[in-house]
C-alpha cells in the first residue's frame, strides 16, 4: 500500500458531494485513508457506496477521533465549505495535531484566511497547506487540477498524493505548489474569475444568436460544439454545446428555457474584482461577469423595466464567424487579465509564482481548460511578454489583432440591436486601450490640477510636479 509523502498517515474530513469524490479518488490511487464527517452516519454511508475501494478506508466517528487514531505523523485534508467550517474544523482537529503534522484546506477559501490560518497553525508547529482544487465533483473523482501554496516541505509530503489524483496534461499531472501561504487560493480565486467572465462571454454570444438572430437552442448548440473543434476547444464550450441539446422531460422543450435567468455565486468571482482592485488592477471582463451575475438576481427589477422603459432588443444579423471571434478575443483578454492580477498579488505578497506552471496546471482538469493555456504556458516559459502583457506576446498578439474586428463589430451590433454584452463591451474597450499609447487621461490630470493642485508630468520636459495656468 502506498503512503502519503514522508510516511504521514492521511486523513480526509468531510464526505459531501466533493469530499467523497476525492476521497474515492485517493483510495483509488492506492492511498490508505482515514475518513470522516460532520453528520457521523454520512460516514459509513460512504464506506458502503465505495465498495472494494472501502478496504483501504478507514472509517472514525468524528474529526476528533479520526485525527486521535491516525499515526504521527498526520496529513489531515479538510474538504469543508469554506468559512467557518475551515476554523471550527482546525480548532476541533488541534488538541490531537502534533507538530510536524499538515493541515490541507482544499475548499475555495479566501486567501486572507488561508494566510492568517498559515500563521496561526505555524507559530504551533503545524504546517498548512491551502490547495484549490478545480473540476466539479467529476474532477475531484477523476482528475482535477490542483493549486497548493504551502511551504515547500508540507507539499512534498502530499504532492505523492496530490499528484496522483490530479488530472494529466499529456501525462503531465496538473498539480503544482505555486507559492507559500495563500498563493495557491489566490490563483484558485483568479481561476474562478476567469471562469466567470468565460462563462459571461458564452452567455452574451448565445444571447445575440437566440434573441438578436432567433436561433433555436439546438442550432446554437451546433454552432458551439463546431467552433470547439478549432481555437475555442475547451471545457465550457464543449458543455455549452450539451446544456443547450438537452430537452426537458417534463416539456419536451429545451432545458434552458425553463430554467429562472438568475445566477448564483458565492464569491470567488467578486473576491477576484476585488483584489484586482486592491492591487491597483482592474480585471474589467472579469468585473462585467461578477456585475451581470448581481443585475440577473434582480430578475423583479428586469420585470418593472420591460414594463416601463420597453425592451429595447432588435434583430441582429451577424456572420458565425463575427461571433466565434468575438468570443476568442474576449477569452483572450479575460486570460490576460486573469494573470495580470496573478503577477501583481505575486508581486505585492512575495510569492514568485510562476506563471507559466499556473498556465500548465490549468491546462486539464479544471473549469477553465481550454486549447489557450498550452499557448498561454509557453508564452510564459519563453518570457515572450512585452511589460509582462499576455496579450502583446506574439502568439496572442497576432489572435488578438485577427480577432478583434470580429469584438468591435459584434459589441457594435449588441449596442445598436439593444442587447447588453457587458463582458465583451469590456474586453473591447480593454483592447482598445492597450493599443492605443496616448490616451485621455492628460485632460484627467488637468481636472485633477484644477481643482486641487495635485501636479502633473510635463511631456516636453518630463518634470513632475507641474500646475496649469488654471484662473484662482
Ligand atoms: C471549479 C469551480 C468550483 C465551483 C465554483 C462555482 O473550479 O471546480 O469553480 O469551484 O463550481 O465555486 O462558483 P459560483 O457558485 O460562485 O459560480
Amino acid at each position: 500500500m502506498e503512503q502519503a509523502g514522508g510516511g504521514a498517515s492521511l486523513g480526509l474530513y468531510g464526505l459531501g458531494t466533493m469530499g467523497a469524490a476525492l476521497a474515492l479518488n485517493i483510495l483509488e490511487k492506492g492511498f490508505p485513508l482515514h475518513v470522516a464527517n460532520r453528520t457521523a452516519a454520512r460516514t459509513p454511508a460512504f464506506l458502503d457506496a465505495a465498495g472494494p475501494l472501502a478496504g483501504r478506508a478507514t472509517g472514525h466517528e468524528s474529526l476528533p477521533a479520526m485525527v486521535a487514531a491516525m499515526p504521527a505523523p498526520r496529513a489531515l485534508i479538510l474538504m469543508v465549505d469554506a468559512g467557518p467550517a475551515v476554523d471550527q474544523s482546525i480548532e476541533a482537529a488541534l488538541p490531537h495535531l502534533a507538530p510536524g503534522d499538515i493541515v490541507a484546506d482544499c475548499g475555495n477559501a479566501d486567501f486572507h484566511d488561508t494566510r492568517r490560518r498559515a500563521a496561526a497553525l505555524a507559530a504551533r508547529g503545524i504546517r498548512f497547506l491551502g490547495v484549490g482544487v478545480s473540476g466539479g465533483e467529476e474532477g475531484a473523482r477523476h482528475g482535477p487540477a490542483i493549486m497548493a501554496g504551502g511551504e515547500p516541505d508540507a507539499w512534498a509530503a502530499l504532492e505523492p498524493v496530490l499528484s496522483a489524483i490530479a488530472a494529466r496534461h499529456e501525462g503531465e499531472p496538473c498539480a503544482a505548489l505555486l507559492g507559500p501561504d495563500g498563493a495557491g487560493h489566490f490563483v484558485k480565486t483568479v481561476h474562478n474569475g476567469i471562469e466567470y467572465a468565460d462563462m459571461q462571454l458564452i452567455a452574451e454570444v448565445y444571447g445575440l444568436l437566440r434573441h438578436g438572430m432567433n436561433r433555436p437552442p439546438a442550432a446554437i448548440a451546433s454552432l458551439f460544439a463546431r467552433w470547439n473543434g478549432g481555437r475555442l476547444r475547451s471545457y465550457l464550450v464543449e458543455i455549452t454545446a450539451e446544456v443547450l441539446a438537452a430537452t426537458d422531460p417534463a416539456t419536451g422543450g429545451p432545458v434552458v428555457d425553463v430554467i429562472l435567468d438568475r445566477a448564483g455565486q458565492k464569491g470567488t468571482g467578486r473576491w477576484t474584482v476585488i483584489e484586482a482592485l486592491r492591487l491597483g488592477q482592474s480585471a474589467s471582463a472579469i468585473e462585467a461577469a461578477v456585475a451581470a451575475r448581481a443585475w440577473s438576481a434582480e430578475k423583479p427589477s428586469r420585470e418593472a423595466g420591460e414594463a416601463i422603459l420597453g425592451s429595447p432588443r432588435q434583430p441582429v444579423d451577424l456572420p458565425e464567424d463575427a461571433l466565434e471571434g468575438a468570443l476568442l478575443a474576449g477569452r483572450i483578454v479575460a486570460y490576460a487579465q486573469g494573470f495580470r492580477i496573478l503577477q501583481a498579488a505575486s508581486a505585492e505578497y512575495g510569492w514568485n509564482t510562476d506563471m507559466a506552471r499556473v498556465a500548465e496546471t490549468w491546462r486539464a482538469g479544471c473549469i477553465i481548460r481550454s486549447a489557450l493555456l498550452a499557448d498561454i504556458a509557453a508564452a510564459f516559459r519563453a518570457g515572450d511578454l512585452p511589460q509582462g502583457q499576455l496579450l502583446l506576446s506574439p502568439a496572442f498578439a497576432a489572435d488578438l489583432r485577427a480577432a478583434l474586428p470580429a469584438l468591435r463589430r459584434t459589441v457594435a451590433a449588441a449596442a445598436l440591436g439593444g442587447h447588453p454584452v457587458p463582458a465583451l463591451s469590456a474586453a473591447l474597450a480593454f483592447a482598445d486601450t492597450m493599443a492605443q499609447a496616448r490616451g485621455t487621461a492628460d485632460l484627467i490630470q488637468a481636472q485633477r490640477d484644477y481643482f486641487g493642485r495635485h501636479g502633473f508630468v510635463r511631456l516636453d520636459t518630463g518634470t513632475a510636479g507641474q500646475h496649469g495656468p488654471w484662473a484662482g
